[in-house]
């Protein structure tokens, strides 16, 4: 009964709120951009695509689904040691992303009221979504014992800066990517249903459908500004998101390879999967995507994923400073070359294939 006692230690703020995760490149990131220059933005090209797209926001289909509904009322004591931990650490990064989506497209809703009503509401349902999501993952991890401190993660965690440009790519890969995150783990979890050890992931379908429809809301921005896609340099800008997002991904499910262990999932399936079907569907949206049949391209990503093991480890280890400083060097350097082998890889023509791609 009072084994939760034993669970691995989780740092607190105060009691029943959690001390966020130190940020490190691979933590979620926020994000603020140039509002003006967004406002500035000429997005008349797709104007047709993107009020069907905001129609579609504005039914708010998902309006009566986040509804905790009996399955959580219980306790969850049962979770415990590395599980529980994994568990929470998910549950916090999930929360955090979803929180900084809600925190930009809250901002850029509030920047375009005057000058672009449209998509002022778009961002606003945006920000709708996102508010829900992370309230809900908040939710759950209350059901272990602890919440996360939005307010204080707001003024506390650093802002990144993107161009208006770099937001469009990144955030329409991070919705895409969502997606198949999401969806990938429901359907296994309905084809293992003794995996289901906690009811949040059945809530995934529809959620995922969300994320959905904000990845298509970026494409039509995206695909509004030509300057995006039909250019060289465009072109160099998207192999370079797409290999920063598939990396980070792979660094971060290897990391949390127990947690998806502990749920059923193997991790290397689960990246692999999630990456070859984001690539795919960014073929709609970005003049080319990463050549993921590339009997290399998985190896690489591992390798990066390999070093950043030894990274933490490396970390966490009791070396003297510039002992760990100069073993790090190797470390981060085998990053760099694995990613840059891979960024070299001849990438696949999108605008050619889009005719056949759904
Ligand atoms: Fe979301
Ligand atoms: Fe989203």
């Amino acid at each position: 009964m009072i084994k939760s006692l034993e669970a691995p230690q989780t740092d607190l703020l105060k009691s029943g709120i959690k001390a966020p995760v130190q940020e490190t490149l691979l933590t979620p990131r926020f994000y603020t951009t140039d509002f003006d220059a967004v406002a500035k933005m000429d997005f008349s090209a797709h104007e047709a695509e993107l009020r069907a797209v905001v129609e579609e926001l504005r039914a708010d289909y998902n309006r009566h689904h986040f509804v905790r509904d009996e399955e959580f009322k219980q306790s969850w004591d049962h979770i415990q040691g590395e599980k529980r931990r994994a568990f929470i650490d998910f549950l916090e990064r999930s929360c955090t992303s979803e929180f900084s989506g809600f925190l930009l497209f809250k901002e850029l809703s509030r920047r375009l009221k005057e000058s672009n009503p449209l998509l002022s509401d778009a961002f606003n349902f945006l920000a709708r979504d996102e508010a829900r999501h992370a309230g809900f993952l908040n939710k759950s991890m209350a059901d272990f014992n602890l919440s996360l401190d939005l307010s204080y993660l707001t003024k506390s965690r650093t802002y990144t800066f993107f161009p208006p440009e770099w937001i469009i790519y990144t955030v329409y890969l991070s919705e895409k990517i969502g997606y198949w995150r999401y969806i990938l783990v429901f359907r296994h979890m309905q084809a293992h249903p003794e995996y289901q050890v906690y009811p949040l992931f059945r809530k995934f379908e529809s959620w995922c459908q969300d994320e959905n429809r904000h990845g298509d809301f970026f494409k039509a921005l995206l695909r509004s500004q030509p300057r995006l896609w039909n250019n060289w340099r465009s072109r160099l800008w998207v192999r370079f998101f797409l290999l920063t997002v598939f990396a980070t991904h792979t660094m971060t499910v290897f990391e949390r390879a127990d947690f998806y262990e502990a749920i059923g999932i193997h991790p290397r399936k689960y990246n692999n999967q999630v990456i070859a079907e984001t690539n795919k569907t960014a073929a709609r949206a970005f003049p080319l995507i990463l050549n993921t049949d590339h009997p290399e391209f998985f190896w690489r990503l591992e390798q990066c994923s390999d070093n950043n093991l030894k990274l933490i480890a490396l970390k966490n280890s009791d070396r003297p400073k510039f002992v760990k400083f100069l073993q790090k060097i190797p470390l981060v350097m085998g990053i760099i070359w694995q990613m840059l082998k891979i960024y070299l890889m001849k990438p696949i023509d999108a605008e050619s294939i889009r005719e056949t791609v759904r």
